[in-house]
């Protein structure tokens, strides 16, 4: 056992045993370092371990903390991180990921539904294809490659429950053909992260910067995949830059084996400039492409979509025999057909960017020192300030709960405080006056 890898066991093992509470101080890396008699970089890479796993928190100028969400290391007491909460009284909800819930197309998912009960087959409520229904399967092919620049046949689609559910299937996919470690982007949704050691794989975090993944130094971290958000990086909204595109895919196709996994959450989403295709378009062969309802129609629907590689495609169908529901998964499919959700789109993106240019405009008036970035597509902006995290905490006991971009760095603290501002679920008046508050704050 490695001097790392010892490190890395006892502090697992105190903080699963309680003797270091959530949000405990660590030692410094240099103070540790010194007590034990090793290198300083052994401790800081046990650190970034334990970070990237979700054990410790890392935090520029503050020193590494034991996490507050440790549900993963205690599975009884439930997953509700205290971060996440929003506070008792939430007046403005600008937490990320937060699509109008609102603008769910009631009607039409009632009529699709009601159609699909009427009409589908018996044959259709038979245990089906474990990729998912054969019609979800064919629209979605049609769908993706027309809004998504995505390559697929049916036979390459696996129906999932949601991205949180798809990621796993992959994965569990690659560990059994012999992979050992993921690189993830930091600062990254944690999901991503949690997954990968879910699937008894390795996370590795990879740093990103103003043009997405940093893809120069893949090779020497000896990856058999990587996970990335290359059309909207969450949560810095950046996009993966052409270049990087190129060689993510070179490096992917450099041995065999290797795979990248593309998180195309809210993709959909992008007002300013033409939609930046899907990277799995570009290489259809190393590229495991990863969709979802949850930013487009409404996260409780609980639908994705994979598409994958020929051979991964037939080990993660056998994996997903339990699926998604069938009727739900036609009815998405009537929506898909009959044009309905195209037409949803057009709708929620005029609304969605009404909502950005108020929010932008608000943070102009109320708070002109912050500096608004990632504001091209999605739900969220990237609001620079300083001591984003008192300014987060502050805003929570005056009703605005806000994000900080820290929350989603491991390894890498090396971001400038900033807050993630997301504009999905609230009017514009509701907007101008939830940066009123935090200005006030
Ligand atoms: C990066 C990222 N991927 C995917 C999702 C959607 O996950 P799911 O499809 O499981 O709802 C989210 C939701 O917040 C996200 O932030």
């Amino acid at each position: 056992v490695t001097t790392r890898a010892r490190i890395e066991h006892d502090l697992r093992t105190s903080i699963r045993a309680g003797a270091l509470a959530p949000g405990t101080p660590l030692p410094s890396t240099r103070a540790l370092a010194a007590d034990l008699g090793v290198s300083r970089g052994v401790v800081v890479e046990a650190y970034a371990q334990l970070a990237a796993e979700g054990w410790l928190v890392t935090r520029r100028g503050a020193p590494t903390r034991v996490g507050s969400d440790l549900s993963f290391a205690h599975p009884t007491t439930g997953r509700t991180d205290a971060r996440s909460r929003p506070p008792r009284t939430v007046r403005y909800d600008l937490r990320t990921g937060r699509p109008d819930l609102a603008a769910f197309p009631r009607a039409a998912w009632a009529r699709a539904v009601a159609a699909v009960v009427r009409a589908a087959p018996d044959a259709a409520l038979d245990y089906g294809d474990p990729r998912g229904a054969p019609a979800l399967r064919e629209a979605l092919v049609a769908h993706l490659g027309r809004v998504r620049g995505a390559v697929a046949t049916p036979q390459r689609v696996v129906v999932c429950a949601g991205t949180a559910a798809g990621l796993p299937l992959v994965l569990r996919a690659l560990r059994a053909r012999g992979a050992r470690r993921v690189g993830v982007e930091d600062p990254g949704w944690r999901e991503q992260a949690r997954a990968v050691r879910l699937a008894g794989l390795e996370p590795v975090p990879v740093r990103v910067d103003a043009r997405g993944l940093v893809v120069d130094r893949l090779e020497e971290r000896a990856l058999d995949a990587v996970m990335v958000t290359p059309a909207h990086q969450f949560p810095t909204g950046v996009v993966l830059a052409p270049e990087r595109r190129a060689a993510l895919v070179a490096w992917a196709r450099a041995a065999p084996g290797r795979l990248v996994v593309e998180d195309d959450y809210d993709a959909e989403y992008r007002y300013d400039r033409e939609p930046i295709g899907a990277l799995q378009g570009l290489a259809p062969d190393v590229v495991a492409y990863a969709g979802s309802a949850s930013k487009t129609l409404a996260p409780a629907l609980r639908l994705g979509w994979l598409v994958l590689p020929p051979d991964l495609a037939a080990a993660v169908a056998e994996d997903n025999a339990r699926g998604v529901p069938a009727l739900d998964q036609l009815a998405l499919a009537a929506l898909v057909e009959r044009g309905e959700l195209t037409r949803h789109l057009r709708r929620t993106r005029r609304t969605y960017r009404a909502r950005r240019d108020a929010l932008v405009a608000a943070l102009a008036a109320h708070l002109p020192a912050a500096e608004v970035t990632g504001v091209a597509a999605g739900l969220h902006v990237v609001a620079r300030v300083p001591d984003a995290h008192a300014l987060a905490d502050a805003a929570r006991s005056h009703g605005v709960a806000v994000q900080t971009l820290h929350r989603h760095c491991t390894a890498s603290p090396q971001h400038p405080p900033a807050l993630l501002l997301g504009y999905g679920a609230l009017p514009e008046p509701a907007l101008e006056r939830a940066v009123a508050l935090l200005a006030g704050v």
